[in-house]
Parts: C-alpha cells; sequence; structure tokens
C-alpha cells in the first residue's frame, strides 16, 4: 500500500493544531505554507484531519513547501511538540455571545488540555476556542504549565480588526496602521486610540472623535458582524492569521509586542486573571507583559473588562 504522507521531520520544530474546523485548518494551512513548522492536526472526527492534512500536502508542490501535515483522531502524533494551537469546540452562531459557550467548551478544552500536556511537558499551549479568556485560565490550571507558556489569542486579532477599520475609514494602507486592543475577548474588549497610529501618528488626530467611537464599536462587535453574515459559524481568516502571527513570534524567538490573553497579576491593577495586554513573545513564551500608561477612561475600561473575565472565570471554578 502506498503511504499517505511523507513522515514527520525529526528537526523541524512541530506544531500539534487541536480541531480540524475552519479555524483549525487555515492555522495548519498557513503554518505550512509559510514552512514555519511540521503540523499534526487532530480532531475527533474520523477522517476529517486525514483528509484536509493528505490535502493540504498535495497543495505543496504547487504553493512549494516541504514542511509536512498529519491528521490524527488520537494524539500519538502529537509527542513532543513545541507548541499546540487549541481551536478545538464550538463556534456562535447568531444571537449567542461568546460566553454562552462556556460549560460546553470547558468540558472540550479541558479534555484536549489533558491530552496534550502529558504529551508534550515543554509545549507552549495557545488557546483560540472562546469564550477565549476563560479557556486560556482553564487550559493553565488544567496543564500544571507555568503560566509563560499558556496564551490565547484574542488581542492579535481584534487589534487586526481595528486596524483593518481604520485603514478603510482613512484610506490608508493597512501596512502603516498599528492599532492596538486590550481586555478580554468580549463586549467588554478595550480599542485603545490613543495608541493606534498611522506610521507614529495617533488616530486622534487623524479622525473626529464620533468616527473613532462607531470604529470601536465596530471593532467590539467585529466577531459577531461575521458570524450574522455567516449565519453557521464565526470567522476564521482573520483568526487563524492571528494564531499563526503568535506561532511565528515564538518559534522564531523574534520577542513581537503583540496585544495577547497573559496570566496578570499586578501589572495594570489586574490580580490572578487571564486578560488582554501587551506581550513580548519569544521561544519561550510571554517572556514579559508590558505595563504602560494609559489614559484614565481606557484604564477604567481595562479594570471593568477584567471585572467581567474575573466573574465568568468564577462560573466554571
Ligand atoms: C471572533 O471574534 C470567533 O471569537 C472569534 O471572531
Amino acid at each position: 500500500m502506498l503511504k499517505i504522507t511523507k513522515d514527520l521531520s525529526k528537526s523541524r520544530a512541530k506544531v500539534t493544531v487541536v480541531g480540524a474546523g475552519f479555524v483549525g485548518a487555515g492555522v495548519a494551512q498557513r503554518i505550512v505554507e509559510k514552512e514555519l513548522a511540521d503540523v499534526v492536526l487532530v480532531d475527533v472526527v474520523d477522517g476529517l484531519p486525514q483528509g484536509k492534512a493528505l490535502d493540504m500536502m498535495e497543495s505543496a508542490p504547487i504553493e512549494g513547501f516541504d514542511t509536512v501535515i498529519v491528521g490524527a483522531n488520537d494524539y500519538e502524533l502529537t509527542t513532543n511538540s513545541d507548541i499546540v494551537v487549541i481551536t478545538a469546540g464550538l463556534a456562535r452562531k447568531p444571537g449567542m455571545s461568546r460566553d454562552d459557550l462556556l460549560a460546553k467548551n470547558a468540558e472540550i478544552v479541558g479534555g484536549v488540555v489533558d491530552q496534550v500536556a502529558k504529551r508534550s511537558p515543554k509545549a507552549i499551549l495557545i488557546i483560540v476556542s472562546n469564550p477565549l479568556d476563560i479557556m486560556t485560565h482553564l487550559a493553565w490550571k488544567r496543564s500544571g504549565f507555568d503560566a509563560k507558556r499558556v496564551v490565547g489569542m484574542a488581542g492579535v486579532l481584534d487589534s487586526a480588526r481595528y486596524a483593518a477599520f481604520i485603514a478603510i475609514e482613512l484610506g490608508v494602507s493597512v501596512k502603516d496602521v498599528r492599532a492596538m486592543v486590550l481586555g478580554g475577548h468580549g463586549d467588554s474588549m478595550v480599542p485603545v486610540p490613543d495608541y493606534s497610529t498611522v506610521n507614529g501618528i495617533p488616530i486622534t488626530q487623524l479622525l473626529p472623535a464620533d468616527k473613532i467611537e462607531a470604529i470601536n464599536q465596530r471593532t467590539r462587535d467585529g466577531g459577531i458582524e461575521i458570524v450574522n453574515y455567516l449565519k453557521t459559524g464565526s470567522a476564521f481568516y482573520a483568526p487563524s492569521s492571528s494564531a499563526v502571527a503568535m506561532v511565528e513570534a515564538i518559534l522564531q524567538d523574534s520577542g513581537r509586542v503583540l496585544p495577547c490573553c497573559a496570566y496578570v497579576n499586578g501589572p495594570y491593577g489586574i490580580k490572578d486573571l487571564y486578560c488582554g495586554v501587551p506581550v513580548r513573545l519569544n521561544r519561550s513564551g510571554v517572556a514579559e507583559i508590558i505595563e504602560f500608561k494609559l489614559g484614565a477612561k481606557d484604564l477604567e475600561a481595562l479594570k471593568k473588562s477584567a471585572e467581567h473575565v474575573k466573574e465568568l472565570a468564577a462560573k466554571i471554578s
């Protein structure tokens, strides 16, 4: 019988992606196409990860990548992964908030963490499942890992949406826009216009306050805007790009400063909580939380957002 796929490399980095839905498959595709690492794509649905992995391998001659992706329904091949990206869980439908997914996804994510933590005790976990801040906290507790090695993807996505809307409004290149969104990945997230710039120029000097507030609100509603269009699921192109930006920063030990859901215990007056803050990401995971001076209104909003996350966290602890 012919082999299904190439063997995983013994020398390249290995990233496990759990969940072969649109987000997980997108993460896997971007990782192998960028040749960042070999990928093990895991999903409970029989044939789904295998089929998607083989399909991607068949795109390799056209895209020109030599990285390998394999699909599996169990965790054997995930052993000693450098990074595990967890996308497993249910997505929202119209009318649902991310928080409505709490009970079901806590069960799914908890089970996944048990499986990956024992096989890859040195891995860095990147959580993508919603409600994001709570699932990241849960993954940290369940894995027993150092908090530096458990991080959630949300700020990169929310900031990308903010940047996209700023670029659209001003008619400027997205390449010149740097945007920052902090706080929980939910309705209370905090877009920070003072630190969102077009090539260094704060948007507060380029747009009137009402326009900025409209863009802020569109950013807070960024996830549901897509859910309402799609009706049967949530966003996946920008979420997968965002998770891969984090994978890349970690594997390349770049020290990129990205807003991520990290364990905060002190900075910004937030205690013992996973929440979106700017972090320096490198091969060790969250190398550092960067605390900077926020305007009074934004600091207040960040604390409020953290309180909301804390209330939700209390529901599962
Ligand atoms: C989003 O914001 C699914 O939470 C994700 O689109």
